[in-house]
């Protein structure tokens, strides 16, 4: 088996990474692999030993102990026998980050960081309009969103910063349409070829 490849793919909340990454898999064969959604499957999951807790930290915008998500990552990973993956939320977090390098990092490489850059107002309505629309989140209302946001700049900003400083992000503007960001998108998929 070749050593699989992640792109992390960040932003706050409703910057459009899922949206995107759906887009990126139709056009570059990439396996999407979203962290929340993962956490949310296993919330989901009849006797699930972790259910509670998560539904808990979902709510409250606060991030998951790293262990129950990337052993969720790395299970999805294996599972998938593929060899390009997407991973849409995360790390999220010094604890995340610090539990991906002590872990998956070792047979796992990362090609880049993806990073959809959002006002945080923007982000925000954005979510309330797709909570009203009935996306049926526990976490998109307005008192889960202002925990989010919070959450993003104290725990997410950092680790953004931590990639910047070691040159291996690409920024893509995420306040336009979301044609309009792919085509952005694509042009950084062309250019690396992977
Ligand atoms: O990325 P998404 O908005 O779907 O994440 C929803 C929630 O899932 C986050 O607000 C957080 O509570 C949880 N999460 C987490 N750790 C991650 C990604 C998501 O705890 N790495
Ligand atoms: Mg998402």
């Amino acid at each position: 088996m070749p050593t699989p490849k992640v792109v992390f793919v960040l932003g706050p909340p409703g910057a459009g990474k899922g949206t995107q990454c759906k887009n990126i898999v139709e056009k570059y064969g990439y396996v999407h692999l979203s962290a929340g959604d993962l956490l949310r499957e296993e919330r989901a999951k009849p006797g699930s030993q972790y259910g509670e807790l998560i539904e808990n930290y979902i709510r409250e915008g606060k991030i998951v102990p790293v262990e129950i998500t990337c052993s969720l990552l790395e299970k999805a990973i294996e599972d998938s026998g593929k060899e390009k993956f997407l991973i849409d939320g995360f790390p999220r977090s010094k604890n995340n980050l610090d539990g991906w390098n002590n872990t998956a990092a070792k047979r796992i490489n990362l090609s880049f960081v993806l990073y959809f850059d959002c006002p945080l107002e923007t982000c925000t309505e954005r979510c309330l309009a797709r909570g009203a629309a009935g996306s049926g989140r526990s976490d998109d209302n307005l008192e889960s969103l202002q925990k989010r946001v919070k959450t993003f700049l104290s725990e997410t900003e950092p680790i953004i910063q931590h990639y910047k400083a070691m040159d291996m992000v690409k920024t893509v503007d995420a306040t336009k349409t979301e044609n309009e960001v792919f085509e952005e998108v694509a042009k950084i998929f062309d250019e690396i070829k992977v």
